[in-house]
């Protein structure tokens, strides 16, 4: 049973699985067994069914449903916060798929990997971190914050978590402060078009690294809470820099007339 492993603790480099996690009645009790028996520096990949929204009872009691790996799926937010509070880091989508959708709930299968921490020094030569792009701002999982382009000295624990993936390609890691400005080639910035918006019941939903980020555009993403968004966000998520850590749903159910609507005056989005 994934809530009692037969595995002794710290002997396992690698945990992976493909939609059981739901079907285990104590997620928590799961994640935690996983934490039990990685080794520090393991990590896990697992795909699973989450959905964006709460499942309500008469789903919950639904038995066929449950067996379907449906009734049992976690909102993505409980699903991410769950592997964080058993100690998990740099929790963070591999891909999603959107699954199915029942009575305007969107279900996803969800593909998630992170680290069990590892403990000792500081890596040599790493004691800063830049925030290069393409987020404006980042909170990671031990509630440091990181503003793009700004040095920050970092705990022996974040710089040995900073030099994996995905948080290698995001930051300039040094041993003295290096700030990157606007016009460095490594700074990594994706504005929105200047144009109106249209809602047309797009939604997306931030899947990690961090805890919390902010685009350019007045926008905060809380990893794994669903937050509408309009033609021009949907746009700037879907670039290339941006992709890898949303999910995007769409919650509309027939045919949206699309109105285009002038968001702020100074140009800023909704
Ligand atoms: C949808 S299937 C998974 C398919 C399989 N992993 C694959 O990739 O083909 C669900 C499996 O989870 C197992 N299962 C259900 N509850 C479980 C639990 N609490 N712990 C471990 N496995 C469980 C079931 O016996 C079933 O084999």
């Amino acid at each position: 049973m994934a809530e009692i492993m037969p595995v002794e603790d710290r002997s396992i480099d690698l945990i992976i699985s493909n939609c059981v996690i739901n079907l285990a009645p104590n997620k928590a009790k799961v994640f935690r067994e996983m934490y039990r028996v990685l080794r520090a520096g393991g990590r896990f990949t697992i795909s699973d069914i989450v959905s964006d929204q709460p499942v309500p009872n008469y789903l919950v009691y639904d038995t066929e449903k449950w067996g379907n790996c449906l009734s049992g799926a976690l909102q993505v937010a409980d699903y991410t916060n769950g592997l964080m509070e058993a100690g998990f880091q740099g929790i963070h989508q591999v891909s999603y798929v959107p699954w199915s959708r029942i009575d305007g709930i969107q279900f996803l299968s969800l593909t998630l990997t992170g680290y069990k921490p590892t403990e000792g020094r500081r890596p040599d030569s790493l004691g800063y971190a830049t925030l290069l792009g393409p987020f404006r701002r980042v909170v990671d999982e031990q509630g440091n914050t990181y503003t793009r382009g700004e040095p920050l000295s970092l705990s022996a624990g974040a710089s040995r978590l900073l030099c994996l993936p995905p948080f290698d390609g995001l930051f300039l890691l040094s041993n003295s402060p290096v700030p990157v400005g606007k016009d460095d080639s490594r700074y990594l910035a994706v504005l929105p078009e200047q144009a109106a918006c249209v809602w047309k019941g797009d939604y997306t939903i931030f899947t990690g690294p961090f805890v919390e980020v902010e685009d350019d555009d007045q926008h905060t993403y809380r990893r794994g809470e669903p937050l509408e968004i309009c033609s021009k966000t949907l746009k700037v998520l879907e670039s290339d820099a941006y992709r890898r850590h949303f999910a995007i749903i769409n919650r509309a159910t027939g045919e949206v007339a699309g109105s285009a609507v002038s968001c702020a005056p100074d140009g800023g989005c909704c």
